[in-house]
C-alpha cells in the first residue's frame, strides 16, 4: 500500500464542497492502495447517546446529530462501501432507545457494521443489542485489510452479576462518567481467546484495524477512558506491520503510539468531552501519555465534533478532522519520529493553548 495523494487530494476536495454545506459528526475513511482500483472508503459514525425522556419524547440534540450524520453519510460522494458505527447508540440502552436509534440508522444506504458500548450494554448485557445488531464480537475482511470488532466494555462478574439490586440500578451506576461505582471496562479472556485464534490466519503483512468502543489502551482509570487488559490486545497486534486501533467513548480528538500500533479516537455525533486533564486532580493519577495533545474546548457544545476523513496511506491512518466552527486537524503518521502527530500544531510553540477550567 502507499499514498495515492491525489486520489486523497480528490477525495478531500469533493468533501470540501460538502463541508461548506455542514460540518458533520461522522468519519470517512479512505484506504488508498498502490494499484487505486483499490481504493476504497468507509463511514465511521459514533456516540449517538439517544436518550429516551418519555412516550415518543427523545432528547432533540442527540437525535439531530445522528440523523445529520446519516443524512450526509448517505451523499457522500465517492460513495463509502460500509459504515461502522462505534457504540454508545443508547443513553440507558432501553428497547425504546435501541429502536429508536435502529431506526434512524437504518436510513443508512450501506451495510453498517456495529460495535457495543457501555450506554448499549448495561441494563441487559447486550441481549436486545444482540437482537437488532448481531454478534458482540466478530472479524470481517475487506479489500486486502482484516478489520476485527471488539466488546471492550465488558468488566468482572461479580460486579455485573452480584452488586446491584436491578439492573436498573446497574445501567445508572456504569452509565455515569466519573462515577466511582463504575468497574473498569475489559476485552476479557474468552474474547481474547477468540482474537488470538482469529488473527492466526491472518499474514502479518496484512493491515489489521481493530475497531473496539474503550481505547485499547490506559489513559484515565477514573472515567473508564481505560480497557484493563489493554496490554495483552496489543501484544495480539503488536506482530503485524501495520496496526491501527481506532475506537469511540471518550468523545474527542486523541492519537498515541505504543510499539506497532497507531490509535485514533472519532467524535461523538452527541456532545464532547472534555480530557481529563482539563480537571482540577492529582497529577499522579494521569499516566504519561506519548504523544502530546490539543485539546478541545469542553464548554463549546460543537467543539470536538465533527467528521473526519481516515486514509489508511501505506496502511497508517492518518484522521482528516473537519471540525465545527474550528481550524480544521490533520493527524497523521509521521516515518520520522514513528508515531502520530498533529500536521500543523504538534510543535509546542504553535499547540492551541489549553483551556482551563473548574
Ligand atoms: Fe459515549
Ligand atoms: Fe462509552
Amino acid at each position: 500500500m502507499t499514498n495515492s495523494r491525489s486520489n486523497r487530494r480528490d477525495f478531500i476536495k469533493g468533501a470540501g464542497a460538502l463541508a461548506a454545506v455542514s460540518a458533520l459528526p461522522l468519519s470517512t475513511v479512505e484506504l488508498a492502495f498502490a494499484d487505486s482500483t483499490k481504493n476504497f472508503t468507509f463511514a465511521y459514525i459514533s456516540d449517538a447517546h439517544i436518550q429516551h425522556i418519555k412516550g415518543s419524547e427523545f432528547v432533540r440534540n442527540w437525535d439531530r446529530g445522528l440523523i445529520r450524520a446519516v443524512a450526509e453519510t448517505n451523499l457522500l460522494q465517492p460513495k463509502p462501501d460500509f459504515v461502522m458505527f462505534g457504540g454508545d447508540l443508547a443513553q440507558l440502552g432501553t428497547k425504546a432507545e435501541l429502536d429508536h436509534g435502529k431506526a434512524m440508522l437504518d436510513r443508512l444506504q450501506y451495510k453498517t457494521h456495529m460495535v457495543m458500548g457501555e450506554h448499549d450494554y448495561y441494563l441487559d448485557l447486550g441481549a436486545y443489542w444482540s437482537e437488532l445488531f448481531g454478534p458482540h464480537y466478530y472479524s470481517f475482511d475487506h479489500k486486502g485489510v482484516h478489520f476485527v470488532v471488539l466488546n471492550s466494555i465488558i468488566t468482572y462478574d461479580e460486579w455485573t452479576h452480584e452488586r446491584w439490586p436491578t439492573p436498573e440500578q446497574r445501567m445508572l451506576e456504569m452509565a455515569g462518567l466519573d462515577n466511582p461505582n463504575g468497574s473498569p471496562f475489559m476485552v476479557g479472556e474468552k474474547q481474547r481467546q477468540w482474537l488470538a485464534k482469529d488473527l492466526e490466519g491472518v499474514a502479518k503483512t496484512t493491515p489489521v484495524v481493530l475497531f473496539s468502543h474503550s481505547p485499547i489502551q490506559k489513559i484515565y482509570k477514573g472515567w473508564n477512558f481505560w480497557t484493563e487488559d489493554a496490554e495483552e490486545i496489543q501484544a495480539l497486534l503488536q506482530p503485524f506491520a501495520d496496526a491501527t486501533v481506532v475506537y469511540g467513548h471518550v468523545h474527542q480528538i486523541q492519537y498515541n503510539q505504543i510499539g506497532n500500533i497507531s490509535f485514533h479516537a472519532v467524535m461523538a455525533t452527541a456532545w464532547p468531552w472534555p480530557y481529563p486533564q482539563s480537571y482540577v486532580q492529582a497529577e499522579s493519577l494521569l499516566p504519561k501519555l506519548t504523544v502530546p495533545m490539543n485539546r478541545a474546548d469542553p464548554f463549546f457544545e460543537r467543539d470536538a465534533t465533527g467528521w473526519q476523513f481516515i486514509d489508511l496511506a501505506s496502511g497508517r491512518v492518518a484522521m482528516e478532522y473537519n471540525l465545527y466552527n474550528n481550524t480544521n486537524r490533520r493527524v497523521a503518521f509521521n516515518p520520522t519520529t514513528g508515531q502520530p502527530e498533529d500536521t500543523a500544531y504538534q510543535a509546542v510553540g504553535s499547540r492551541i493553548a489549553p483551556q482551563t477550567h473548574y
